[in-house]
């Protein structure tokens, strides 16, 4: 201020002694002026940053609650100082033609342009995002591909500045900024969180729901303006799995509290006697009987075998005998059990299900019979060495119990009666069939046959 003064006070008197002493007669002027000018451009300053100071430093944030970007300040600085270095430029040499020099200079222009690219893509960008304000300082933004989360600290011409969660600053260009997509979590707004957990399938969701919810609404930082939702996310494999969602009163602390909410979990999980899942794989060790055949099974074939009429004079160890050589088999809706035509050395009897007997007429299958719970089939070639003389289909899934030719043999051997009462059905069956097929003789001349043959087949006399 003092050499503003005095240059100003001694103006004529400096222009005499650089013309007397030093023989600059023309340049004199010329010198006096760039000295005022600098001394008034470093007062210019001055000003500028006391009203920059004033504005922004202390109006702005009263009036708005928080400080004016760095950016905004940076501008105004430019464009009031400009001003007034031009205004004072013009004051002390009115005869130069500032405009003209900027105007006339088209490669200057170029040049400084072309150095200028990305700085003025930056400031222009940065420019864009005041004017839209998407974000300002404190709020937590993550941008771009990379999915960089901080606190923003700073919006200046050329970045806006992010403090990470490991304390880290990030600059991102204010171009790229303006051309990357940013989720913003404004520091005003209530924004919210998803934290995941798990129970037990045993663990009851209507008191899972309730206690996590109690659990969560106490903690720190989650506001109490919304009360945290909790709800099913999936039925896992291990478990059922929830989220629950609740509102931050300060976003900034996220981590801190995802980390409480799980933590108030897990303690109201223990008072509450819930349990998290957690990969489980639980081994049955299963004792089979040697047969093959669990005990249940087994008895559930005895019984089954007993309750067949023709086995019916049979004592308990020999149907018991009868079962452990009977093979079980399940058969799918419509699959073939016997084929007609077929040689067959084993008789079945139907466990569970029901099977239809079919003979082909004029190559379309015809339903004779159709077998139940208990009844037997299979029985003809089996005891008389002729090929199957119908086909069994399963009705619905069905499981039939196999006894082969040695085992029956063993039978026979200790009940010869049966065989008169297998021939009687046999041939029973075989009338039925006649209506189809061209089986003759009566039934009598046909059981008196069929006994022969069956005592010939398992070499009795
Ligand atoms: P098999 O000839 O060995 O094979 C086909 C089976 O169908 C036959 O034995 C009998 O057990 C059974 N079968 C044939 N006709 C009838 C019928 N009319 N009623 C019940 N079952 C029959």
């Amino acid at each position: 201020m003092l050499a503003l003064y005095l240059i100003f006070t001694f103006d004529q008197s400096l222009r005499n002694l650089l013309n007397l002493q030093f023989g600059l007669a023309s340049k004199a002027n010329t010198i006096v002026g760039v000295l005022q000018l600098v001394f008034l451009a470093i007062l210019a300053y001055l000003v500028v940053r006391a009203l920059n100071a004033l504005i922004f430093g202390l109006m702005f944030r009263f009036r708005r609650g928080f400080e004016a970007p760095t950016l905004v300040r940076n501008v105004f600085s430019i464009i009031a100082f400009t001003a007034l270095f031009f205004l004072i430029f013009s004051l002390i040499f009115p005869e130069a033609n500032l405009g003209a020099l900027f105007t006339t200079s088209a490669i200057f222009g170029v040049i400084l342009g072309l150095a200028l690219q990305d700085t003025l893509g930056n400031f222009f960008a940065g420019i864009s995002l005041q004017a839209d304000r998407p974000f300002q300082v404190g709020d937590v933004i993550t941008v771009g591909v990379l999915r960089q989360t901080g606190v923003v600290e700073e919006i200046t011409w050329r970045a806006v500045k992010i403090r990470t969660f490991q304390n880290h600053i990030v600059l991102i260009s204010n171009s790229t900024a303006a051309k990357e997509p940013i989720e913003v979590c404004p520091r005003e707004n209530l924004n919210a969180r998803l934290v995941f957990f798990n129970t037990l399938y045993t663990d009851s969701p209507a008191k899972t729901i309730h206690v996590v919810r109690e659990a969560v609404r106490e903690a720190d930082n989650v506001s109490q303006k919304i009360s945290p939702i909790v709800r099913i996310r999936n039925l896992g494999d291990n478990g059922v799995d929830y989220e629950v969602k609740y509102w931050l009163v300060d976003y900034a602390k996220y981590n801190d509290t995802d980390a409480l909410v799980r933590q108030r979990i897990w303690y109201a999980f223990r008072r509450a006697s819930l349990n998290f899942a957690y990969p489980t794989r639980t081994l049955l060790v299963e004792r089979r009987p040697k047969s093959g055949m669990r005990e249940g099974e087994e008895s559930a074939i005895v019984e089954r075998l007993s309750a067949v009429d023709i086995f019916a004079p049979l004592s308990s160890e020999e149907t018991a005998t009868l079962a452990q050589a009977a093979t079980s088999h399940v058969f799918a809706p419509g699959e073939i059990v016997i084929r007609g035509g077929d040689p067959g050395s084993s008789m079945f009897v139907v466990h569970n299900g029901r099977v239809s007997v079919q003979v082909n007429e004029n190559g379309r299958a015809r339903t004779v019979a159709t077998l139940s719970d208990g009844a037997f089939f299979g029985e003809m070639a089996l005891f008389t060495g002729e090929p199957r003389i119908a086909s069994v289909v399963a009705i619905e899934e069905t499981e039939v119990l196999e006894i082969g030719h040695a085992a029956m043999k063993r039978v026979f051997d200790n009940n010869p009666d049966l065989v008169e009462s297998l021939s009687h059905i046999i041939a029973e069956r075989r009338q039925a069939l006649a209506a189809t097929e061209t089986l003759s003789g009566s039934e009598h001349d046909e059981r008196a046959g069929l006994l022969s043959s069956i005592k010939r087949f398992f070499g009795m006399k």
